[in-house]
């Protein structure tokens, strides 16, 4: 296995707009010895987004960006992140569309988790939809992002049963507890370790 000091490590952004239980454990994922990422950067849409306590707790820079007012936050942005050497951006719960631009500047190197065995179930209310089908089963999937919505190369996949009594609460929650062995373990895949 490499072992990747502080400064070789690849510099990782973190995009959230919510809870941010991914995020931490990417932090956590990110402090092992193993882990070829350094989060340095937190952005968020969102100014009351819980997740941003672990900017603080584990002081990671953090950016509020109005994501209305695209042109302009794509400059910043992309400013903002090239200027600390970001070459890996992770969206972990993030609810806005990047722009075209932006994925193009960052072309193979944004990725995405999602609360569903893609390519079912793209865009939002994923646990509902599974459960109003009637499937067997759901999951969670890490994958590239590109201009289309939810649609870039799977990196990897990780199934959930549903169980009879499933909400789509307690379903959530099952899956959310993949959604954070699942992100690490595709970030290992994509650099080979
Ligand atoms: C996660 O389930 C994530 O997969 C989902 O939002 C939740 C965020 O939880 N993302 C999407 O639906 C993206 N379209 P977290 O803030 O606790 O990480």
């Amino acid at each position: 296995m490499v072992l990747l000091t502080g400064s070789k490590k690849i510099k990782t952004a973190v995009f959230i707009s919510g809870t941010g239980s991914n995020l931490k454990s990417l932090i956590n994922f990110s402090k092992l010895k193993n882990s070829p990422i350094s989060i340095k950067l937190i952005i968020s849409n969102n100014d009351k987004a819980k997740g941003l306590i672990f900017a603080k707790r584990y002081k990671i820079k953090k950016k509020i960006f109005n994501f209305k007012r695209n042109i302009l936050v794509d400059r910043k942005l992309i400013l903002l992140l090239k200027r600390n050497n970001i070459c890996l951006i992770c969206l972990a719960g993030f609810m806005k569309i990047l722009s075209k631009n932006f994925i193009k500047k960052f072309k193979g190197k944004i990725l995405n988790i999602h609360p569903s065995l893609l390519p079912k179930y793209k865009g939002l209310n994923t646990h509902e939809r599974a459960l109003k089908n009637k499937d067997k089963y759901s999951g969670c999937t890490v994958h590239f992002v590109n201009s289309k919505l939810d649609s870039g190369k799977i990196i990897l996949q990780k199934k959930v049963i549903i169980k009879k009594n499933d909400t789509s609460k307690t379903l959530a929650k099952r899956i959310l507890m993949q959604e954070h062995k699942l992100y690490p373990k595709a970030i290992l895949k994509i650099f080979n370790l």
